[in-house]
């Protein structure tokens, strides 16, 4: 409350210095030279994309067992999205399918890091020298993954990595937000200009851009916030682990992995389970909160049926889209609500609890 108040009574509403405060703590936790800040964590990568000249004509190669956001951009921006499937133990994408997708048009890669882990980042510069690597980390802010033998944070080794601020993300500001990095001066410059409307001197247009701005309201919460992000996520790790303890001898359920490189935030805590659909029934019924992310992969969505997938052609992402479900896992639970969660999906299976 005294951080919204100092905004309040400060009257500077959108940007200003609760911003550039927030975007030099983000650029600090990611080890990148620079942080922007925007609108939505869509926006973010709208605006990299922009950045990028990435546009009409391009394709854009990426997961689609991910968020509606990762490829409604790269439409968008007038580019296509080419689907390649996932690894299905880590639901990311599969770094062996990208290579395949590549064609003389094929403008960047977006991997994604869903649920809280880190994708294969190391992969993609040496599959693709030079190819332009947005990385998704909308879900994944503090995520880090062991790479030639060093810790790398989400966002850090990517051409421009997006968080998103959402309410629900580990950092979830108190509506929509978003931020960019880079570790590349000019990339930066561009994203700044991109978020005013193309222009960094007020009332002079280089290009056309957009209203993302991220207003200082949520600045100010999201740097307070910011301040426990790390214990929050461990307490999220440890709820995680007490889950997987606890499903261990249950062989309808198969636990979430977590590459032994990686450092996951636990955004979701999504197992793959057997007759999924009638053990969500049974968690709603004992008023369990529960979600299916995601239950139509985006190759299959009406809106992309021009791009001509058809059912069976990314069977891991379709697979997962069927047997995928996510358990409350946010910091503040109870031990005794774990084990509520956990006596309802055991008991679903006829296990003991
Ligand atoms: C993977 C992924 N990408 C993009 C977004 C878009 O972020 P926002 O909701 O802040 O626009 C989200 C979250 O909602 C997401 O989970």
């Amino acid at each position: 409350m005294a951080a919204v108040t100092g905004v309040i009574d400060s009257q500077v509403f959108i940007l200003g210095d609760a911003v550039v405060r927030l975007e030099r703590e983000v650029a600090e936790l990611s080890r990148a030279k620079h942080a922007i800040g925007c609108a939505s964590g869509t926006d973010a990568l709208l605006l990299a994309f922009r950045a990028l000249d990435i546009g009409r004509g391009d394709e854009v190669i990426t997961t689609p067992f991910t968020f509606f956001a990762t490829a409604g951009t790269i439409h968008n921006v007038g580019a296509t999205p080419v689907f390649v499937d996932i690894e299905p133990r880590t639901f990311n994408i599969d770094p062996s399918a990208v290579k395949a997708a590549v064609t003389s048009r094929t403008k960047a890669v977006v991997p994604v890091d869903l649920f809280g882990q880190m994708a294969a980042m190391e992969c993609f510069p040496q599959l693709l020298p030079g190819m332009p690597i947005i990385e998704d980390a909308a879900q994944s802010i503090g995520a880090r993954r062991t790479i030639g033998g060093k810790d790398r944070m989400a966002g850090e080794v990517a051409t421009i990595g997006t968080f998103s601020f959402f309410p629900s993300k580990n950092l979830g500001g108190y509506g929509d937000g978003g931020m960019m990095v880079t570790q590349d001066d000019a990339l930066a410059t561009r994203l700044r200009q991109l978020r005013v409307h193309g222009g960094l001197k007020t009332y002079y247009h280089d290009e056309v851009g957009y209203n993302s701005r991220l207003d200082a309201l949520q600045a100010a919460v999201l740097s307070t916030k910011l301040r426990h992000l790390e214990s929050w996520s461990e307490r999220r790790r440890s709820n995680a682990a007490y889950y997987n303890t606890a499903f261990a001898d249950v062989p309808e359920i198969t636990t979430p992995y977590t590459e032994p490189m990686n450092v996951t935030i636990v955004n979701q805590y999504t197992i793959r389970c057997q007759r999924r659909d009638d053990l969500q029934r049974h968690l709603n019924e004992k008023k369990i909160g529960n979600s299916v992310y995601y239950p139509l992969p985006l190759h299959l969505q009406p809106c992309f049926a021009h791009l001509g997938y058809k059912q069976g052609a990314l069977p891991e992402s379709e697979r997962a889209s069927r047997e995928v479900l996510s358990l409350p896992v946010y910091p503040e639970l109870t031990r005794s609500q774990l084990d509520e969660v956990i006596g309802a999906v055991r008991s679903f299976y006829s296990r003991s609890v």
